[in-house]
């Protein structure tokens, strides 16, 4: 059995390939797609909620069930206004943009200017491409708007609709999209959707720290929505305006940030690799310029077809959020840490993943292509057991001799304990091969035989091979597979 596409030749598995999967297998499907959806928003279909679930309630067990000091919260997604202003996102949550003044059409600069560079780099022109990089890097550091456009310019780097060079002024524009609250305009306050779940945790610090007698160092995670108005809106699910975060703040002594933000840089580059991530396709990235809040960051980012991006980002956010609140809300922020016998606002090391991004990485590590010794083509989603859709589907041979009857008695025994499906129509290779499609790893097949004497044929995902076993062995067989402890247990070990 041979995979037809490795690291080397990843770029062959095109990104549009994936995206069509996930809407005929009903994983993703363009929100409102009757109406033609609505761009950078998207559905989750049948399965795909099931693996979305599952993956949430991974990282979910990995933050909480294992760490004694970490405790879930639920904010809501709209906020006092007044959080945005504290936590720096009214000033500072910016994208800058640039109008070709020909078409229309709005860029954020450094996509812009990167696509540029990254054609340049694919096509025999290396050094210049990572010559504009750096330089781009440097004006944006700078913050030299002027200095951007004139790149634009000397590189002419033309809009890709109207082919031109003629370019607005640099400016920057805030992501946070706006709603109304009230029941007239004349009485509506303006508020804003969530850009992050980080800030429902620290305007609860006091809330969570007092009500479960939380001692530093302790964490506060969460999932939930967050939304952005995203300039460059494209790949699929990579970058959305809807979407969620699996964000943890772990408040800390100050002076230990260090020790904890390396702690958790190993901790979460280890969970990638447990749910069966290679690590060639995963990698750091360290923050050159780091965000307002924050005096370390670190990238983890995994190999996509369109190259390594940003999956999850881990910040230390020193005292910043905590400090800032409790100066707006004239609410006291400090913690009285015992052992130290001393008063202060607590450090924060923060790991935020996304959970789109990391439902896509999960995505396309599972798409595979598969060639058997005869020559037989097959496409599989080899998800890692414990989070897969479905685990078990129980097909009856044929729709006859009782074999349906004995087959809905073998799903029955199983379907609350795993996500089982039963499926007795189309020819049973026909039914192999749609388990193969939507990722299922175990498909249990009930014959004459199984009538004789109870046992089952199980067959297994990425090998096809088959293996007679008693229905007892089958259930013992997936539930070791597809158990959680298998990851929990060596996350918790380290
Ligand atoms: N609280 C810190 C924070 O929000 P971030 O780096 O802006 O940091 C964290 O976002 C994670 O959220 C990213 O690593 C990414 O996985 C995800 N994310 C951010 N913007 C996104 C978007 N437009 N669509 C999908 N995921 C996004």
């Amino acid at each position: 059995m041979k995979e037809n596409f490795n690291k080397s030749n990843h770029k062959s598995i095109k990104l549009q390939d994936i995206a069509s999967h996930a809407k005929e297998y009903g994983f993703v499907f363009p929100s409102s797609d009757i109406y033609d959806g609505l761009q950078s928003v998207y559905d989750y279909g049948p399965y795909g909620i099931a693996l979305k679930r599952n993956i949430q309630k991974l990282w979910w067990d990995s933050m909480i069930k294992i760490h004694p000091n970490i405790v879930g919260l639920d904010s809501a997604i709209l906020m006092n206004p007044k959080t945005w202003v504290a936590s720096g996102h009214i000033d500072g949550f910016n994208d800058l943009m640039v109008d070709n003044k020909d078409s229309k059409k709005r860029y954020r600069i450094d996509a812009l200017i990167e696509f540029f560079a990254e054609k340049l780099i694919a096509n025999d022109q290396k050094q210049r491409g990572k010559d504009i990089i750096v330089n781009m890097n440097s004006l944006l550091k700078k913050y030299d708007l002027a200095g951007l456009k004139l790149l634009l310019e000397k590189e002419n780097i033309t809009c890709e609709t109207s082919k031109t060079c003629n370019w607005t002024e640099v400016r920057a524009f805030n992501l946070m999209l706006k709603t109304k609250l009230g029941s007239t305009d004349n009485n509506s306050e303006i508020l804003y959707l969530r850009p992050e779940t980080a800030q429902g945790i620290f305007v609860n610090f006091l809330n969570v720290q007092k009500s479960a007698k939380m001692k530093v160092p302790f964490g506060v995670a969460q999932i939930g929505k967050a939304f952005r108005n995203e300039i460059v809106a494209r790949q699929f699910i990579f970058r959305m305006r809807e979407f969620e975060q699996m964000e943890m703040q772990y408040f800390v002594t100050p002076g230990s940030e260090d020790r904890w933000f390396e702690f958790w840089k190993k901790s979460r580059m280890l969970w990638y690799n447990l749910l069966g991530i290679p690590s060639r396709k995963l990698q750091f990235h360290n923050h050159e310029q780091l965000a307002h809040y924050a005096s370390a960051a670190v990238d983890i980012e995994y190999e996509f077809p369109f190259g390594f991006r940003e999956i999850e980002g881990i910040h230390s956010r020193t005292d910043f959020d905590l400090s800032s609140h409790e100066e707006l809300s004239k609410k006291k922020m400090h913690y009285f840490d015992p052992a130290l016998n001393k008063n202060y606002i607590p450090y924060v090391v923060e790991t935020s993943a996304g959970c789109d991004r990391v439902f896509l990485m999960v995505l396309c590590n599972a798409f595979k292509k598969i060639e058997d010794e005869n020559g037989k083509k097959r496409t599989i989603l080899g998800f890692s057991p414990t989070i897969s859709p479905i685990k078990i589907a129980v097909l009856p041979l044929l729709k006859k001799d009782g074999l349906p009857e004995k087959a809905r008695n073998i799903y029955k025994a199983l379907y609350l304990d795993f996500d089982t499906v039963y499926e007795e129509n189309q020819s049973i290779g026909k039914r192999y091969t749609k388990q193969d499609l939507i990722g299922t790893p175990y498909c249990i097949c009930v014959d004459h035989t199984t009538l004789e004497n109870d046992s089952v044929t199980v067959r297994f995902r990425d090998s096809t091979k088959q293996k007679r076993m008693s229905v007892e062995e089958a259930r013992k067989l997936v539930a070791e597979e597809t158990s959680s402890k298998n990851i929990l247990s060596k996350l918790s070990a380290d």
